[in-house]
């Protein structure tokens, strides 16, 4: 191990996806390697809108592993995040930088110690799967720096033991976790079913929910419904595996229809699995009742299904629209059912692809106020508003898998290895 001085920093700086499930992963037949009881589907997001960034540094003049998330230091001694540690180091192949004279043998990188920063471009506790992203893009980093030779594939079944769901963010696009069979999770990792240009009309709407309660994490969730609902059972081996087979071909077709139709069908199973646990969980609320309500009405107006709904271990609604002109549409529903209060900046409450309030046609708070009531729902009691439920909406779209990022987007500082 080497180079001309001994101060050398040697950085990997990379961006990774979050993703929401269209077909769930709830259960696991193995708590340590994480093992699922069925396959799962999602749809990666764009990184632009929602991501992790992480810059992962190895240096001789480090004394210990160090990790910093959204500028907080943070400990690194949790258990799942150690086996993706071991699985990384393990594979590590040799590494040599000529012109800076670094030169890392394969055995030298158990002796190396890591600096690790990362950070979110949306808020951590807003339940928008910030783990998924976060561990994938640890993994997808510092298999990099680490030089393995591992494909996406494999590395997912890396990413999995940090997070079940965060194996599903190592590609862009509709990823698809397949459960497997071997006892050492050899065959359960994500494969991408298409990429994000195949079908790039869809437009995401994500409500996030204001939540008073603290909710119950997912990986005791599942124990607590994996040790009492018979529901699950039902799920993982007579629904699941024929959703997945239809949900591949509506993918593959681009078929709207069935697409919203099995999303809608397979969250709803999934939160029934939550309630016929004991005791049950709740993880949506009334807002995400109403969000319900308003797509289910508007949906079943037209002729076929405009906008799907799914929601995963929180209250936030995460709404798939056809098209942009229906994301529109959607966005109108929303602001009408879902104002802010009056001393919000509208420009705050609708972010990301913000271009979408243009075809929705609201400028200011004032047009929010005048929105006229969704036509479906004229003729029934007064249509209700719900001021504050909603905490803010993002609009996005189905987006790419990791990235490697320049030098120059690094969290750490490359010269002490800190961070910025
Ligand atoms: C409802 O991946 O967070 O979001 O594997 O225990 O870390 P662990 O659980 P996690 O569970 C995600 C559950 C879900 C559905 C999904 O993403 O498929």
């Amino acid at each position: 191990m080497g180079g001309q001085s001994e101060e050398w920093v040697l950085m990997v700086t990379a961006q990774t996806p979050t993703n929401i499930a269209v077909i769930k992963y709830w259960g696991k037949r193995d708590e340590k390697l994480i093992l699922p009881i069925n396959d799962s589907i999602s749809v990666t997001l764009d990184p632009d809108h929602l991501c992790t960034t992480t810059t992962v540094a190895v240096s001789p003049g480090f004394d210990q592993d160090r990790m910093w998330l959204n500028g907080k230091e943070i400990s690194l001694l949790g258990g799942r995040f150690q086996s993706c540690l071991r699985e990384l180091r393990s594979r590590a192949c040799d590494f040599e930088d000529e012109k800076r004279g670094i030169k890392i043998k394969k055995a030298d990188w158990e002796k190396l110690n890591l600096h690790i920063a990362s950070y979110n471009n949306f808020p951590t506790a807003a339940g928008l799967a910030s783990s998924a992203a976060g561990l994938a893009c640890f993994v997808f980093a510092l298999a990099k720096l680490l030089n393995l030779k591992e494909d996406h594939s494999q590395l997912s079944a890396i990413a999995r033991q940090g997070s079940g769901s965060a194996c599903r963010s190592l590609y862009g696009g509709f990823v698809k976790w397949i459960m497997g069979k071997e006892e050492n999770g050899s065959d359960s990792i994500a494969v991408q079913l298409a990429d994000e240009k195949h079908w790039d009309d869809l437009v995401i709407v994500i409500a996030v929910v204001s939540a008073r309660q603290k909710e119950t994490s997912s990986t005791s969730g599942m124990q607590d419904s994996c040790k009492t609902s018979m529901l699950i059972q039902h799920r993982a081996k007579e629904v699941v595996p024929k959703r997945v087979i239809q949900m591949e071909e509506a993918i593959e077709k681009r078929d709207f229809s069935s697409f919203a139709r099995l999303a809608c069908a397979d969250s709803n199973q999934f939160h029934a699995v939550c309630l016929d646990t004991s005791p049950p969980i709740f993880y949506m609320n009334d807002t995400s009742h109403k969000i319900i309500s308003c797509v289910e009405k508007w949906n079943r107006s037209e002729e076929s299904p405009q906008v799907a709904y799914t929601f995963d271990a929180g209250p936030n609604a995460v709404m798939i629209a056809r098209n942009r002109k229906t994301a529109a549409l959607l966005l109108q529903r929303l602001l009408f059912h879902f104002p802010p209060h009056s001393d919000t900046d509208l420009n705050s409450y609708v972010i990301g692809d913000k271009s979408i309030l243009q075809d929705v046609g609201v400028q200011d708070m004032k047009d929010v106020d005048n929105l006229p009531a969704p036509p479906e729902i004229k003729d029934n009691i007064p249509p209700q508003k719900s001021k504050g439920d909603v905490s803010y909406f993002i609009c996005t779209r189905p987006g790419r898998g990791p990235t490697v990022l320049s030098d120059s987007q690094a969290l750490l500082n490359p010269e002490t290895g800190l961070p910025k």
